[in-house]
């Protein structure tokens, strides 16, 4: 009985969370009993920190940031037509979940004027090693995106990130305090819709390899890479293929090593969901942003563009 209302517990946290509601809304909502949520919520936690670990190891043993993986064209295959890379020219901008830095030093390229990287794990120390050249331009702070200062920017985005977070609501609610009044933030999130195939595939192999180090993952990421490139080669003769328009235009420009990295990306981290385009906007609009865009990329996965617009006081 208590083990089936935990289960239930954790069923719909996690598909609360994931459309974006508070912890106040969700027991006002349930009526559940607070020590099975608050064992809920710690299980959250858990998978939350277990996510930074995962990828503080993986990004200590990758670290580099070479080719179309890290130019300022694959930033606009990521953000465009939501955002051109030319409104990011003299922005300040607040990235979260930096990793390594390939997205700030994509952003320098584009002209920010500043840029705050936000890396919670302890690949931040590769953060600062690969941002250092930069000097002045970049800022680095060692924090989740749920504990961001407010700093008046421009510009949030976080790429490839906001999937990796078991309780987004409050990092979405962060990104909106620091920006200033017409600022933007835009997402980029695995979808649903359009990898129903791949899916088959990944969740229950992700079952096995969310739990394995990332030494085992590296060599499980080595052996897949045969199947994905003869696949991706495949995708690329008939259009129509599942993926292809990703691994053509995308996938099969990184080089061996960098689409190992991307296997790895997916194999690796204990946390990874795959949103809905709703589930997508709803992140943006139940932290306060207004005039909310979205874009199906190549297919398989989600921009999704807000304002802050403060409400206008009659
Ligand atoms: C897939 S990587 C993306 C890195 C970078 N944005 C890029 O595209 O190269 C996800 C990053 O999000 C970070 N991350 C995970 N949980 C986070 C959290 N709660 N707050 C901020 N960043 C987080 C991870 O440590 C990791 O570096």
């Amino acid at each position: 009985m208590i083990n089936k209302l935990k289960v239930r517990c954790q069923k719909l946290t996690c598909d609360i969370f994931a459309k974006g509601l508070s912890r106040q809304a969700f027991l006002n909502r349930h009526d559940l009993p607070r020590p099975f949520f608050n064992d809920t919520m710690t299980n959250l936690e858990s998978e939350r920190e277990k996510t930074i670990r995962d990828f503080g190891e993986q990004w200590t043993h990758h670290q580099a940031n070479t080719g179309y993986y890290a130019s300022k064209a694959l930033l606009s295959d990521l953000i465009e037509p939501l955002l051109d890379t030319t409104e990011i020219e003299g922005r300040k901008v607040l990235e979260i979940g930096s990793g390594t830095g390939r997205i700030v030093g994509m952003l320098v390229e584009a002209g920010a004027s500043h840029i705050v990287a936000v890396e919670p794990s302890v690949a931040f120390d590769v953060l600062v090693r690969n941002t250092e050249r930069h000097g002045a331009k970049v800022s680095c702070l060692h924090q989740r995106g749920d504990q961001v200062p407010r700093l008046n920017c421009d510009l949030v985005l976080s790429i490839g990130v906001i999937h990796h977070i078991p309780q987004p609501q409050p990092v979405m609610e962060a990104a909106w305090h620091t920006l200033k009044e017409g600022g933007r933030c835009l997402i980029w999130v695995y979808g649903r819709e359009g990898n129903a195939l791949y899916l088959c595939i990944a969740e229950p192999l992700r079952w096995l390899t969310r739990r394995l180090p990332v030494k085992a993952n590296d060599l499980l990421a080595a052996l897949l890479y045969w199947p994905a490139l003869a696949y991706a080669r495949l995708a690329q003769r008939f259009p129509h293929l599942p993926l292809s328009g990703y691994l053509t235009e995308v996938f099969l420009r990184f080089d061996p090593a960098q689409r190992r990295l991307v296997i790895l990306d997916q194999i690796n981290p204990a946390w990874a969901r795959y949103c809905t385009r709703a589930e997508a906007e709803e992140l943006l609009s139940a932290a306060g942003f207004t005039g909310i865009r979205s874009y199906h990329r190549h297919g398989y996965s989600w921009t999704v563009i807000g304002t802050k617009s403060q409400p206008t006081v009659p």
